[in-house]
């Protein structure tokens, strides 16, 4: 039953007075009252100057509109934040669940039966669903798509995997300046999202896995026409969802879905922002994502797509190759089949109806995987006693077991000022450590998990070290780099107390990560770092005071305590 335009009245003490106040004002936009009848399809509209990944979302927006025409219904159109990587200071982590908290209050202020969000860049798809979730209005998740590939002198390219890769080849000399500035702009060569297999095109595949998205919505390129059919498809279902009032967040987002989304995350090559994401949008829906669950899955599901970072290829190849329901019928002895998605039928249907693979060459099968374990692992021991995750899909073999002595950056400011310095004590067999980097200590998580290999070694040919810090790393990045260490640093966690020079011991098979060092060693130091000043002035006021204060660790998604469905169990 819906209730278009009487939903969520102002409140003026008179209700038909309220309904008589929105129409006068709605109807100066020329809206007849057959039009005001409709059952009602909000779209999100985060188009913004700065943000190329969602590029095309007036376009998708038109699409969406003729689909909710199409099937009876009334498109009303209505901004929300928009966040890109590169436009979001301090990071795009600290203002995630800003959006998620916009999208959410004007979903809830505005009248409408259903929903489509139209996200894309890395932190909107995670901050949409958490939205959807709280409301638990029936939404459709639209992915803008991800960009196409670009070429340079033969060779095939894409943000940002090869951004990386390229970057470190010229702060080794082996690049000069007039060739890094032409590839700077051949690698994002359309608008959309990162086109290899980072945090956007994790988080689109969870969402396609997790049902909240119609099949194919993760791969199809953002310029191309498929994407725009997608969109009026979702536009015709969302509208469908607003009479019936079915395909709520809380059916779709359930224990099967979540497990679902673990899966694909592990066979995907996904990004280690994904189980962030995952752990937050699951949250929102009362549903606990056990890590302990997600490592073991990580055991049994092996690397299924030839993607990078991981692999070789890009997004809009997964998509040629049948897209993500291709991989799902390889997936399917592993999946929960029965959960239900907004498309109104089920996994197992949407698997049915997915297109026959040309062959392998992208999409693997379990019995010939691209690698025989899933991209994560979670670690744990006396340096991460909550956790710690490595992406070891995208990792140096050689250096997953690993002992090494220490050089320790004391913050992100310490690491930019120091690692480039010609007479920095380091060698290759050492261990970087960043610390002060996590959800409160930075604030905001960076992605600065990626430490750069320092110059003078970078110079000698040395591609990869052991990396570890409580911050994050970009889903596009690779290298033997351990992340989220939780509790983190700023509060206390014992990456506060590592010196230069202490070894650690990283031993991934064993999922151990362990500062060798003895307890009561342990103990004194971290005494000590109680009595010691706050690395940086805290927050007095707005937006980054409420961060500070109530945003959880990396294990619990980095949500605030106070947007959890069960008001935040865990300190
Ligand atoms: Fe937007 Fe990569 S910068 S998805």
């Amino acid at each position: 039953m819906t209730n278009g335009l009487r939903k969520g009245l102002t409140n003026y003490g008179d209700a038909a007075f309220s309904l008589f106040h929105r129409k006068v004002f709605i109807k100066a936009m020329g809206y007849s009252d057959d039009a005001l009848d409709r059952p009602i399809v909000g779209i999100t509209n985060t188009y913004s100057d700065y943000n190329p990944c969602q590029g095309n979302v007036p376009d998708l927006i038109e699409s969406v509109k003729r689909g909710v025409l199409l099937a009876g219904g009334l498109p009303m159109v209505f901004p929300t934040i928009s966040i890109h990587e590169s436009f979001a200071y301090p990071t795009s982590m600290f203002l995630r669940n800003l959006m998620a908290m916009d999208t959410e209050e004007m979903m809830r202020a505005q009248a409408m039966d259903a929903v489509v969000v139209i996200g894309g860049c890395d932190k909107t798809i995670p901050a949409q669903v958490m939205a959807a979730a709280s409301t638990d209005l029936p939404t459709v998740v639209l992915p803008t798509g991800p960009m196409v590939v670009g070429h340079h002198r033969g060779e095939v390219l894409g943000a940002c995997t090869d951004c990386r890769r390229l970057w470190a080849q010229f702060r080794a000399g082996k690049i000069d300046e007039g060739e890094i500035t032409q590839i700077g702009v051949r690698l994002a060569p359309s608008v959309g999202f990162c086109g290899v297999m980072g945090t956007a095109s994790t988080m689109a595949c969870i969402v396609e896995a997790m049902g909240l998205a119609l099949p194919m919505s993760a791969t199809a390129p953002a310029p191309h026409a498929d994407r725009r059919r997608i969109a009026e498809a979702s536009g015709k279902r969302a509208a469908e969802m607003a009479v019936a009032g079915t395909s709520k967040p809380s059916d779709l987002i359930t224990e099967a879905s979540v497990r679902n989304a673990m899966i694909v995350l592990q066979a995907i090559g996904g990004s280690t922002n994904g189980l962030i994401h995952l752990t937050a949008m699951a949250g929102r829906a009362g549903v606990a994502l056990d890590l302990d669950t997600f490592d073991r899955l990580g055991r049994e599901v092996p690397v299924l797509l030839n993607l990078k970072p991981s692999g070789a290829h890009y997004m809009e190849h997964f998509h040629y190759a049948g897209g993500l329901p291709a991989l799902l019928r390889e997936l399917k002895p592993l999946l929960d089949l029965d959960a239900p998605t907004v498309s109104g039928s089920t996994l197992a249907d949407v698997i049915e109806q997915a297109e026959p693979a040309p062959d392998h060459s992208v999409i693997g099968t379990l019995a010939a995987p691209f690698k025989k374990e899933g991209a994560m692992a979670v670690l744990h021991g006396n340096l991460a006693p909550r956790s710690a995750v490595i992406k070891h899909s995208a990792a140096s073999p050689e250096l997953l077991r690993h002992t090494g002595r220490t050089v320790v950056f004391d913050s992100v400011e310490d690491l930019m000022a120091r690692i480039d310095l010609p007479n920095l004590d380091v060698h290759p067999d050492d261990i970087l450590v960043l610390r002060n980097a996590g959800p409160k200590g930075a604030p905001g998580m960076p992605e600065a998990g990626y430490l750069p290999i320092p110059m003078k070694l970078a110079r000698e040919g040395v591609k990869d070290m052991v990396r570890i810090s409580d911050a994050r790393m970009s889903g596009t990045a690779f290298g033997t780099i351990v992340l989220h260490i939780t509790p983190e640093s700023a509060v206390g966690g014992p990456l506060a107390i590592v010196q230069t020079g202490d070894q650690i011991s990283l031993d991934v098979d064993a999922r151990r990560i362990d500062l060798l060092i003895d307890d009561a060693e342990i103990e004194r130091r971290l005494a000590a770092w109680k009595q010691l000043p706050p690395q940086r002035e805290k927050a007095t006021r707005g937006y980054a005071k409420l961060f500070e204060e109530t945003v959880l660790q990396a294990d619990q998604g980095c949500d605030f305590d106070f947007l959890l469905r069960d008001g935040g169990s865990k300190p």
